[in-house]
């Protein structure tokens, strides 16, 4: 059975709480909390018109301005490559449709790729993450778990890598890029690079692709619902490599996409090519976005790490990911002694939503949860605001969410 997803459910969850007047600090949901630029705005009004189905993997006018945004970020590409669809998740569904093999995922790895997995009939070869980094398969582990799942009948296909990553904020770093390449190249495994976050890492020109790296044998998934907060526009797009598997891998995947969702509805199209042309307009608010979250994440992060939890440093998008072990004797007294139950304890308790790790793949026992922070900006011209503010985490509408996880964990500490 295919369950509601957990991010989606938290939502909702915290939207009823909302509804009742209850206060809440809505750390559940991974939606970018911004407004649509307005320039971006005016392009889709304008294009409201385009109502004719359009060829299948986009027109070639958006391919181009993909494969030159694409270009530009040191991964050079040419329009054929790319395919456009109503949001990266259903590319990569269609990857998962379309690419033999079982998936390795790394551990705590974003919800969605271990249930398309069993969607598709496909098992989860789990590798927990480096301790520095999310996003990737501890490359000490991946050979071994790769030979131990092999072992037990499991055909490792495809390994798929989050840079940078959900749910730990963070941007694993060039030579633990490469030696995870290089075993899936050995190892004869497909490389799904998700780099829908790429824009939002702390330094975007310093995050590795596995395309800069291997020439065949790897797809990179992207799209704008996180860097121009455009969730519900479902933009999104993939690159296969310009050679005769990624020809033939692209017109599987034109096959899969002409049954399910026929184009990306021709308005976005227009949108998405805007965006993708990187005017300076669009440039400008992207610094702006990464440099509120990440100021927001980070203020986070340190009421988290003031407590006694663990967490890696965010360096990208607007993700925590502590570990509250050393405060698992609080939560205890309270007859909390999983994931979950302590999730549910914080939002009951105090209003706060986070999401519990093993959504994510992370043992239920342990008590490590995903925070995000991309719902404090408020509403309106607050979101604007903080987007201009020097030290947004002080301004009154966010700093009371800091300081009310603050009190909730010297509470339990
Ligand atoms: C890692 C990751 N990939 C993909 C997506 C979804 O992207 P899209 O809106 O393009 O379907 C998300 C959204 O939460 C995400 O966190």
């Amino acid at each position: 059975m295919v369950v509601h997803s957990a991010t989606l459910q938290i939502n909702e969850a915290m939207q009823a709480r909302r509804g009742r007047g209850e206060p809440v600090v809505h750390l559940g949901f991974g939606e970018a909390g911004l407004p649509v630029l307005p320039e971006v705005a005016e392009v889709l009004r304008q294009s409201a018109d385009l109502n004719s189905y359009g060829p299948v993997t986009g027109d070639p006018h958006v391919r181009a301005s993909a494969a030159g945004y694409l270009t530009r970020r040191g991964i050079a590409t040419e329009a054929p490559q790319v395919l456009f669809a109503p949001g990266s998740k259903a590319l990569l569904f269609a990857l998962m449709t379309t690419l033999p093999g079982d998936v390795v995922l790394p551990t705590p790895s974003w919800v969605t790729y271990a249930a398309q997995a069993a969607m598709t009939g496909k098992e989860v070869v789990p590798v927990p993450i480096p301790a520095g980094c999310g996003g990737v398969p501890d490359p000490e582990l991946l050979g071994p778990a790769l030979t131990a799942a092999r072992a037990d009948g499991v055909a490792p296909g495809i390994v798929l890598l989050t840079l940078p990553d959900n749910p730990t904020g963070t941007t694993a770093d060039a030579q633990t890029v490469k030696r995870v390449c290089e075993i899936a190249q050995e190892q004869g495994l497909v490389v799904v690079s998700d780099e829908i976050y790429r824009d939002l890492a702390e330094q975007p020109q310093a995050v590795t692709s596995p395309a800069a790296l291997l020439d065949d044998h790897v797809v990179i998934t992207g799209g704008l619902s996180k860097s121009l907060a455009l969730g519900g526009w479902r933009i999104g797009f993939a690159r296969t490599p310009a050679t005769p598997w990624g020809d033939e891998l692209m017109h599987q995947l034109v096959g899969v996409a002409s049954e399910v969702w026929s184009c990306l509805a021709t308005p976005m199209q227009a949108a998405a090519r805007f965006v993708l042309d990187d005017p300076d307009v669009v440039t400008e608010r992207v610094a702006a976005s990464r440099r509120l979250h990440l100021a927001v994440s980070r203020a986070m992060y340190e009421v988290f790490v003031e407590s006694g939890a663990t967490c890696r440093p965010p360096s990208a998008a607007f993700y925590q990911y502590p570990d509250l072990e050393p405060l698992r004797d609080g939560f205890a007294r309270h007859g909390a002694h999983t994931a979950a139950a302590a999730a549910a304890l914080l939002l009951d308790r105090h209003g706060i939503g986070v999401l519990p790790g093993d959504a994510f793949g992370d043992e239920p026992e342990a008590l490590r949860f995903r925070v995000a922070t991309s719902l404090l900006y408020g509403e309106g011209q607050q979101r604007l605001d903080a987007l201009t503010s020097d030290h947004p985490a002080h301004l009154p509408w966010i700093a009371p969410a800091l300081d009310t996880v603050r009190h909730a964990l010297r509470e339990l500490a």
